[in-house]
C-alpha cells in the first residue's frame, strides 16, 4: 500500500483498540497507582515499565500512551517524551545530554527563555553556551569545539523568522562532531510541516501548547527523538519528574485529529496577509517564511512542507509611545496575547531596542517597530480590514 498521507495519519495515529477500547477516542486513564494482579504481574510490568507496559502514573497511563505512539508516528521517531509545558520539553532535553564541562551551541534566534535556560541554568552547572547567526549554514562547523555536545536550532527563529538551511548545518555538524545530539524548537511547523528526523536531526521539541492543543486553553510538551537518543531522554525526563496529566495528553491527542486542516488555513489565510502587508506603503519587510524574501525562504521551499500562521512584519516607522497604544489598543479580531497556535488571531509588538536585547549577537538589522501576528481561522478578509484600521491609526 501506498504510505499513508499526514492527513490519514493525523486522523488515526495512536487510535488503535487498546488505547480506544471502543470508543472513538482514546480513553482517559487518570492514575497514579496501577494495580497489579499478582505478583507476577507486578513483576512483568516492572521489567517493562519503559516499553508501554502500565507501572506506575509517573511512567504514563493509556491515554499517554497512545498520545506517544501517535506523536511518535507523525514525525517517525523512536520515542517521545511528555513534558508539562514547551519550556520544560526543550529544558529537559538539553539537560539530558549535557554535563560539567560540556559546551552547546544555540541559534542567537532561539526562544528567549531557551536562550535564558542555558545562560541561566546551563552555566551554573559548567555548561557554556555559544551561539550561531540562524543563516549560518555548513559555516557552523568553524564554531564546534571539541566538547560541544549539543547543537541547538529552531527554524524559523523566534519572531524574527529566519529559516536554516538544515541539511547543511546537520552535514557539518555530523562530519566535525559525531556524537553532539542535534535538536530543533520544531514548535512553527507543528512536527508535520517539518519532518526533522528525516533530515538526520537526533530530536524535534514541540511546545504542543500551541499547534497540537489548537485552542489555547492547555500546555504541553513533546520531545520525539530517534533510536540513538531515545533511551537517555525518556530516563532522564523520568528521573525529573516530567509528565503531563491525562486530561492533557487526552487534548493533545484530539488536537491531532484537526491539525492537518487547521495548518492549511492558518498556511493559507496568513500568506494572503503576509501578501498584502508586503504591498502596503507603511511596511518595511515581512518576515513570513513561505513569501519569496523573506531571510531563508529558498530553505522553507525545500524543505517544509507547509507553512504555519505565525509571521512578523516591520514598520517603516518606529511608533512612538502614544501611537504604540493607539495601533494596538484597538483591534477587533487580533487579540494581545503571548503564544500562538490557537483558532484565533492574536498580535504583538516589539521595538527594535528590545528585540536586540535578547539577540545574543547584539542588534537586529531594521529600525521600526516589529509587529508578530498569529493569523488564526477567522475569514481572511475581516482580518484584513482589522489590520487596515491599524495602519490608518498610524497614519
Ligand atoms: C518557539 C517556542 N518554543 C517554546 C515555547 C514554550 O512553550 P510553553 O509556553 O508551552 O512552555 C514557546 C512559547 O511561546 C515558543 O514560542
Amino acid at each position: 500500500m501506498a504510505e499513508k498521507h499526514i492527513d490519514t495519519a493525523l486522523v488515526n495515529a495512536g487510535r488503535s483498540k487498546k488505547f480506544t477500547q471502543g470508543s472513538v477516542n482514546s480513553v482517559i486513564q487518570r492514575a497514579s497507582s496501577l494495580v497489579f494482579e499478582s505478583v507476577e504481574a507486578k513483576k512483568q510490568a516492572t521489567a517493562n515499565r519503559a516499553k508501554g507496559e502500565l507501572f506506575y502514573g509517573r511512567r504514563g497511563t493509556l491515554t499517554h500512551f497512545s498520545l506517544q505512539e501517535a506523536m511518535c508516528e507523525l514525525e517517525g521517531g523512536a520515542g517521545c517524551a511528555l513534558f508539562p509545558c514547551g519550556a520544560a520539553a526543550v529544558a529537559n532535553t538539553i539537560l539530558a545530554f549535557v554535563e560539567q564541562g560540556d559546551h552547546v551551541l544555540v541559534t542567537e534566534t532561539a526562544y528567549e527563555p531557551t536562550q535564558d535556560f542555558c545562560t541561566k541554568i546551563l552555566s551554573k552547572l559548567g555548561v557554556s553556551t555559544s551561539w550561531f547567526a540562524p543563516d549560518i549554514g555548513a559555516g557552523i562547523a568553524d564554531l564546534i569545539q571539541p566538547n560541544t555536545r549539543v547543537v541547538f536550532l529552531e527554524s524559523p527563529g523566534s519572531i524574527t523568522m529566519e529559516v536554516h538551511d538544515i541539511p547543511a548545518i546537520v552535514a557539518a555538524v555530523r562530519r566535525k562532531a559525531p556524537d553532539a545530539i542535534i535538536m530543533i524548537d520544531n514548535t512553527w511547523a507543528a512536527g508535520v510541516l517539518f519532518k526533522a528526523l528525516t533530515f538526520g536531526i537526533d530530536i524535534s521539541i514541540q511546545a504542543g501548547t500551541k499547534y497540537l492543543i489548537g485552542h489555547s486553553d492547555a500546555m504541553v510538551g513533546t520531545a520525539v527523538s530517534n533510536a540513538r537518543c531515545w533511551e537517555q531522554l525518556r530516563e532522564n525526563a523520568y528521573l525529573m519528574g516530567q509528565m503531563l496529566d491525562a486530561d492533557t495528553a487526552y487534548m493533545t491527542s484530539r488536537g491531532l485529529r484537526t491539525l492537518g486542516v487547521r495548518l492549511r488555513q492558518h498556511h493559507e489565510s496568513s500568506l494572503k496577509v503576509a501578501e498584502w502587508l508586503a504591498r502596503h506603503p507603511q511596511v518595511e519587510r515581512v518576515n513570513h517564511p513561505a513569501l519569496p524574501g523573506s531571510k531563508g525562504h529558498e530553505f522553507w521551499k525545500r524543505d517544509f512542507t507547509g507553512s504555519s500562521g505565525l509571521f512578523s512584519f516591520v514598520l517603516k516607522k518606529r511608533l512612538s509611545d502614544a501611537e504604540y497604544e493607539q495601533y494596538l489598543n484597538h483591534f477587533e479580531y487580533f487579540s494581545m496575547a503571548y503564544s500562538w497556535g490557537g483558532y484565533e488571531s492574536l498580535i504583538l509588538a516589539n521595538q527594535p531596542d528590545e528585540l536586540a536585547g535578547i539577540r545574543p549577537a547584539g542588534g537586529v538589522d531594521f529600525s521600526g517597530t516589529l509587529v508578530r501576528l498569529h493569523i488564526g481561522l477567522e475569514n481572511v478578509d475581516d482580518l484584513i480590514a482589522d489590520l487596515d484600521a491599524g495602519f490608518q491609526r498610524i497614519a
